[in-house]
């Protein structure tokens, strides 16, 4: 695997995972709220989260493995990294972490709750996942200028 090809499929794999979120977020959160009844709510999210989550699961697999290639195939190990990969790993890592705890909790429980017609419950998990994909897009616009910028300085 080329550099090239591995920087291009590591940055392809975040504008899958940030501009996925940052449609979620800033497009279909508001849109559905004006348009879609209250009850019908935790379905529609429960139903796009899953097909969304699944290019999510792609996208950290390939951004684990073409950030390690990278660093270890072409930088030569830890050792020799600058600080915008060190912070790029860093933050990245957190990405994960709070994108793991969203889809075995909340999301798991929000499928349970629509799977169970219990409206109020699925309410409750559309709002902790809103609040951590919230910080997640945060985060994920902040790694890419920290790498882009960091990357050429
Ligand atoms: C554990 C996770 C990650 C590792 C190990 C990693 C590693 C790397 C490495 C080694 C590079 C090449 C840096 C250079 O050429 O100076 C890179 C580039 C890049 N990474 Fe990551 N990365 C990770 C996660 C992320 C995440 C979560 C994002 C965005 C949300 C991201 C966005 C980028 C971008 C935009 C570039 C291209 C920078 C440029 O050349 O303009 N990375 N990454």
């Amino acid at each position: 695997m080329s550099f090239a090809l591995a920087i291009t499929l590591h940055v392809l794999s975040v504008v899958v995972w940030v501009g996925g979120m940052f449609y979620a977020y800033m497009a279909m959160r508001p849109a559905v709220g004006q348009v879609v009844e209250p009850a019908k709510r935790p379905a529609l999210w429960a139903n796009t989260l899953e097909r969304f989550f699944r290019w999510v699961w792609l996208s950290i697999v390939l951004i684990l493995a073409t950030g390690f290639w990278m660093i270890f195939g072409v930088f030569g190990g830890m050792a020799n990294i600058g600080l915008h990969v060190h912070l790029m790993m860093g933050l990245g890592l957190l990405m994960m972490l709070l994108y793991f705890h969203v889809y075995f909790a909340p999301f798991r429980r929000l499928k349970i709750a629509v799977a169970n017609n219990a409206v109020e419950e699925g309410a409750k998990r559309v709002g902790q996942i809103r609040k951590i994909v919230g910080i997640n897009l945060l985060l994920g616009l902040a790694v890419i200028v920290i790498a882009v910028m960091g990357s050429r300085m």
